[in-house]
């Protein structure tokens, strides 16, 4: 057996050219007991950029809402074992619903799903008749059902220019991604009053106070920052495309405001770059606490256990799968 892992990325615009970056297999026991569970259960392992390293280094695949939902389109694996938060797990059993997807800790969840309840949506709609629903990827499979097409941060421009031009927007629940996706389209929509907890941490007085250490450095920020902090920003981007950006940039070292789980793809991704996490007011670097409630422990128990896996009712699975193909289809 080959003692290195082959991650493959297909990003946006460059679907046809498959980057593969080698990283070392991770020696540990508990590590090659998930190894040797991952080829006997015929699965494939999905992580977000935001996972912690030793995940991050197992996966077959690491990177952004909008790569994962394509491997877990593809995938010819028995099993998908998924390393992000629920949502995305969840997206990848809708695309998948006879297959098995299995996700570390079940209690994964994300501060912008939870802003927005379908219920509260539904009712909107039924005040707004008519509206076109574009919904971010960061929500429940319920409010999917309700959308007419899906975004991730990679493919939001695209998405929103491509949207009905005789019919008025709701875009949910990210409130920063969508001003930021108005900002720069020039269409409007109304926006629903969700946000990151995680990203919303940094502040443009933070931002200014690193940018002094290390006045060379870009700041590249996910466009679910503020508005405060996304006005000092050399590049707003998706986590993969943080990757694009770093690579081809001259500078030496950049300051990252995204989760701090993204340094570790950076770092490996660009190993003569140095990476300087964002502080925000209180901490020195930022972590989503539902990105990190996945451990190797509850990843190895998950797989052992065939357990928590993500089921939902077929209707819900119906509904939710078309406005997701939709976006993909979309965004080739
Ligand atoms: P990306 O799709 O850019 O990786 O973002 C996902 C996310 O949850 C950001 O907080
Ligand atoms: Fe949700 Fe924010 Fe965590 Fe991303 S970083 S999963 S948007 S809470």
């Amino acid at each position: 057996m080959s003692d290195t892992l082959v991650h493959i990325s297909l990003r946006e615009g460059t679907e046809n050219e498959a980057r593969k970056t080698e990283s070392i297999r991770p020696n540990d026991p508990l590590s090659k007991e998930i190894l040797r569970l991952k080829t006997e259960l015929n699965a494939v392992l999905l992580a977000h950029n935001y996972q912690i390293p030793e995940i991050q280094d197992l996966a077959d695949y690491v990177g952004d809402s909008l790569g994962l939902a394509r491997q877990a389109a593809e995938t010819d694996a028995e099993v998908i074992v998924f390393c992000g938060v629920h949502f995305m797990a969840e997206t990848a059993k809708i695309l998948n619903p006879d297959k098995l997807v299995l996700l570390p800790d079940r209690n994964a969840g994300c501060s912008l799903e939870e802003s927005c309840p379908a219920a509260q949506l539904k009712a909107f709609q039924d005040a707004n008749p008519g509206i076109y629903t574009i919904a971010y990827i960061n929500c429940s499979a319920d409010v999917k059902a309700l959308s007419d097409v899906i975004c991730t941060s990679g493919n939001a421009m695209k998405i929103v220019e491509a949207a009905p031009k005789d019919r008025n927007l709701l875009f949910v629940p990210d409130e920063n991604l969508g001003s930021w996706v108005i900002e720069q389209s020039g269409r409007p929509m109304e926006l629903w009053k969700g946000n990151c907890y995680a990203h919303v941490e940094f502040t443009a007085d933070s931002i200014l106070a690193i940018r002094e250490k290390h006045p060379d450095a870009p700041l590249v920020a996910h466009p679910e920052c503020t508005k405060a902090v996304r006005l000092l920003a050399d590049e707003i981007c998706s986590t993969e495309k943080m990757v694009d950006f770093c690579q081809s940039h001259t500078a030496s070292a950049f300051i990252i405001a995204t989760e701090a789980g993204m340094i570790h793809r950076l770092k490996k991704e660009c190993p003569d770059k140095a990476f300087i996490p964002a502080p925000t007011d209180n901490c020195a670097c930022n972590e989503c606490k539902y990105m990190k409630m996945n451990t190797l422990e509850k990843l190895h128990a998950c797989m052992l256990n065939k357990s928590p896996y993500v089921s939902m009712p077929k209707d819900t699975l119906d509904r939710a799968k078309l406005p997701i193909e939709r976006m993909l289809e979309m965004s080739t």
